[in-house]
């Protein structure tokens, strides 16, 4: 057998099946918690595109979707909090309550900024549902998740939309990326 991706994974930390009760949990609580709400979705493209999808049919609620991108320059493995909007989005925000969905909270600069921006848009209220949530590496200390799937150790973590150099996204597990593929 040739290289597959498998073979850059060092230990699978979350299966298939773990990230389905995972989300069928934050959607449960999120169901419950926005029960008479202007529930808005915005996805932060491009890492959670995967949990996106699968969340929103795990809320069993009326509600919308948007999507932003955003790009954080820096090295590979770590975002060096200069975020740049490259996809705004389409919505009026006003009024609605608003639900970031985050692959992954680092440092928290990506969503410190992009929390300030949308803020002054002035929506009903705004939270974060995060997949993973890294506490030891932030260094916006105000930044929460209001919902998370998981606390991850601080070990670089691909698949279920997260990636390396734009690849692995489409590992359908969450693993931990063996070093040697980024010190290279
Ligand atoms: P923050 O601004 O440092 O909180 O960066 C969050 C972003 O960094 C995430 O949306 C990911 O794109 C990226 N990131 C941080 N840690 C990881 C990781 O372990 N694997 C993949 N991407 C990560
Ligand atoms: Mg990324």
């Amino acid at each position: 057998m040739g290289y597959t991706m498998n073979d850059d994974i060092k230990d699978i930390l979350y299966s298939e099946n773990q990230l389905k009760e995972m989300i069928a949990g934050l959607g449960k609580a999120i169901t419950e918690d926005y029960k008479d709400k202007k529930l808005l979705l915005v996805s932060i493209l491009r890492g959670s595109v995967i949990i996106m999808a699968d969340l929103m049919r795990e809320i069993k609620l009326p509600l919308e979707i948007d999507f932003m991108a955003v790009s954080s320059y820096g090295d590979d493995t770590k975002s060096s909090g200069t975020v740049k909007i490259i996809k705004d989005l389409d919505k009026d925000v006003a009024g609605y309550d608003i639900l970031i969905v985050e692959d992954i909270l680092d440092s928290g600069m990506t969503l410190s900024y992009l929390m300030d921006i949308l803020a002054a848009r002035n929506p009903k209220s705004i939270r974060i549902c995060t997949l993973f949530d890294k506490p030891d590496r932030r260094k916006v200390q105000e930044i929460k998740a209001d919902y998370a799937g998981a606390v991850v150790p601080d070990e670089f973590i691909v698949g279920y939309g997260l990636d390396y150099r734009q690849k692995y996204r489409n590992l359908p597990f969450v693993g931990i990326l063996k070093e040697e593929v980024y010190s290279k």
